[in-house]
């Protein structure tokens, strides 16, 4: 247990990154006092997660809006009722999972999103886990010659590959669940290392899913290097995994962390609701 905190007790779940915080019922409301402790747990694990929460989309929607202005996914499914909820589903007959390689959400984005609050309606009864990465840690464990080169670098993000029109070609269980292939058009340049909003500390920003090539580079001479930062980065010493309880919800950083979705429960459903947060432009670890 970490010490600190007044009005929440929170719980490391590995060195780097991920807590679960008690203390708290979002149904009821949160005092300032306690969002404020929330709040520096984020800041402090880069992914937080709360168990035994039972709260309607209205309420998940509230709570969102208690960290920033809700920025709508364009190509996941929203619930029908609620249009800024995306959905993360699985139906007992789909083989894919969304989400399943390691990414960050909308670094296609021009500002990427700041975090994302996914919470757990339906989960399988073994599997469905998702593993958190710390990208401090990814950096902090970079030799000083990788650093300052990385430092200098800028990196291309797209969403045109992952959700355009090509993105689901054979692909035959996607429909109904991701769409919209011609909002796909977002591409943005971030640096390769961002000082974080938040913490000030320099973290990792490239990833497997929406990282195209370095700025200046081709795709060819990219790739190397891209993977060898992909495999540092997802260490399993850099990781946390969540095992998700109907109810949970966690709370991650997309500027501090990554993370993956397990799909190893086929034939169980599992359904999430995701919101997420609006975010700022990055800055760089040099100026
Ligand atoms: C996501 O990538 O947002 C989905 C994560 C999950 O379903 O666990």
């Amino acid at each position: 247990m970490t010490t600190g905190y007044k009005t929440i007790l929170v719980t490391p779940l590995s060195r780097f990154v991920g807590a679960e915080i008690s203390g708290i019922n979002i149904a009821e409301g949160l005092s300032k006092q306690q969002f404020l402790e929330v709040k520096q747990a984020f800041v402090a694990h880069g992914v937080i997660f709360m168990r035994n929460q039972n709260i309607t989309p209205d309420q998940h929607i509230e709570f969102a809006e208690r960290w920033g202005e809700i920025t709508v996914n364009r190509f996941f499914q929203a619930v029908a009722s609620h249009p800024v909820i995306a959905e993360v589903r699985k139906e007992v007959h789909q083989k894919s999972n969304i989400g399943s390689s390691w990414h960050t959400d909308h670094s296609y984005d021009y500002a990427p999103a700041m975090g994302s609050i996914l919470y757990a309606r339906a989960v399988p009864k073994v599997g469905g886990d998702t593993l958190f990465s710390s990208m401090y840690a990814a950096y902090d464990h970079l030799s000083d010659g990788m650093k300052n080169t990385l430092n200098r670098m800028r990196a291309e993000h797209s969403s045109r590959h992952a959700f355009g029109a090509t993105a689901y070609v054979g692909l035959d269980d996607v429909e109904g669940r991701l769409g919209n292939v011609t909002k796909a058009t977002q591409d943005a340049v971030h640096p390769v290392v961002i000082k974080h909003p938040l913490s000030g500390k320099l973290a990792l920003y490239v990833n497997g899913d929406f990282t195209v090539k370095f700025e200046g580079w081709s795709k060819q001479e990219s790739q190397p290097l891209l993977d060898y930062l992909y495999l540092h980065a997802y260490k399993n010493e850099f990781t946390c995994r969540f095992k998700w309880t109907q109810g949970s919800m966690a709370i991650w950083d997309n500027r501090a962390t990554q993370h993956c979705a397990l799909n190893d429960y086929d034939g169980e459903f599992r359904l999430m609701h995701r919101i997420t947060i609006s975010g700022e432009c990055l800055e760089p670890s040099v100026m």
